[in-house]
This record gives structure tokens, sequence and C-alpha cells, in this order.
């Protein structure tokens, strides 16, 4: 299930290029692994045995998978994503681009508006993961909600400052978590790992 095009697309989710969040920085790394795509084995093992996490994007899933298969390491399976799940990162990610134009444009009424939104977005996201008992991703995600709470009271007293500053911290939270949990399936869609 995708609907992409139908999104908000901002700078983190582009409709052409699905790279994950985009950190600053980010499209270099991706660049640089690229030739990794279509390396041969002795490459991806390498690769593999490298990086800082296996698990951090799908690229390196599928490395790690092939690498599984030759060596009979176990592999750790990814679990699509409840429905109310995925409509709830669709709706943060509709609201963090709404909030990046107002950020740009200084419309600290709108940015106040879209934090609030957010906070109770990453409030439910904060749910679902101390549920599930995932220590890091409720870490990101109250990293989340004090950013959005933050971003509106910067935005409130017109601190330009203070704006752009909690709203970098808050884009961070969306890369930190999905590099840890966030699948990138090869149909380009998502799951939870
Ligand atoms: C605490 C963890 C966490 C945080 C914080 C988080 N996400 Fe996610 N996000 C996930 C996981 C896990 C998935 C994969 C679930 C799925 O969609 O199948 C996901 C999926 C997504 C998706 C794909 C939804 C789909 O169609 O399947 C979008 C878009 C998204 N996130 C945007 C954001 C944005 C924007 C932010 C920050 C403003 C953010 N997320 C913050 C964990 C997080």
């Amino acid at each position: 299930m995708r609907g992409r095009s139908g999104w908000l697309a901002g700078r983190d989710e582009s409709p052409t290029r699905p790279a994950r969040h985009g950190a600053i920085g980010h499209r270099g790394t991706e660049a640089r692994r690229k030739p990794n795509n279509s390396s041969c084995l002795g490459v991806s093992v390498a690769h593999f045995s490298v990086s800082r996490s296996p698990w951090d994007d799908v690229r390196h899933g599928l490395l790690a998978l092939g690498a599984a298969a030759m060596f009979g390491l176990t592999i750790v399976a990814s679990e699509k994503a409840p429905e109310s799940y995925v409509k709830n990162m669709k709706d943060t990610n509709a609201e963090a681009a709404e909030l990046r134009k107002s950020v740009e444009v200084k419309n600290y009424d709108a940015s106040a508006q879209h934090a609030a939104t957010l906070k109770t977005l990453f409030a439910n996201t904060l749910s679902f993961w101390e549920n599930r008992k995932t220590d890091d991703a409720v870490g990101f995600a109250k990293a989340g909600i004090q950013a959005a709470t933050d971003l509106e009271t910067a935005a409130k007293a017109k601190n330009e400052e203070g704006v752009t500053a909690s709203a970098k911290a808050l884009n961070a939270t969306c890369k930190s978590c999905h590099d840890a949990h966030r699948e990138r399936l090869p149909d380009g869609s998502s799951a939870i790992k």
C-alpha cells in the first residue's frame, strides 16, 4: 500500500527517489554506497561486515540476507505494521511537510499549530513502542515530543533561532527511528524491524 504520489512529499520522502528520511549528508552517504548494489559477493560481505548495523536499510538487509543464506546466519524477519501505525506515520509525514513549509516562510502561528499536532502524533507513536517495550524507539518518540514542544514554544515567542534548532531536532528523530526500526522492502513499501 503506497499512495506516495498523493502525499505532501517533503524533502524526506521524495516520490521519485524513495530514500529514507534524510538528514543532511544522507544523499552523499547513499551515493557512496551505490556501487555496492551491483557488487559481487566478496564486496557484499565486506560491506556487511564493516557496516555499523547491517539492518540499517534495505540494501544492507538484502546483503545480509545473501550473507545469511551463504553462511547460515540467523536473520531477523520484518513485520507488517498495523494499519493504524501506518496511518499515524503518513499523518506525521504530512504534518512534518506542512511544518517545514511554515518554518521556511516564518509563519509562526502555523508552525506552532503544526508542532502541536506533531506532539499528538508522536504521542501515538510513543504508546505503540511503549506497548512493544522497545526502549530505543520509545526514546526517539519522546525526543520527537520534546522537539515539537520546544518548537511550539519557540514559534509562539517568534524565536527564529529556537524554531530552526527544534525543527532540526524534530526531523532528526524520524531518521534515527527509521534507521533502527523501519525496513524498506524491495517494492518500496515499509515494514517494522
Ligand atoms: C519511534 C520510531 C519512529 C519515529 C520517531 C518516526 N517514524 Fe516513521 N516509521 C517508523 C516505522 C517503524 C515505520 C515502518 C512502518 C510501516 O510503515 O510499515 C515508519 C514508516 C514511516 C513512513 C511510511 C509509511 C508507510 O506508507 O508505510 C513515513 C512516511 C514515515 N514513517 C514518516 C515519518 C516522519 C516524517 C517522522 C518524523 C517527523 C517519523 N516517521 C518518525 C518509525 C518511526
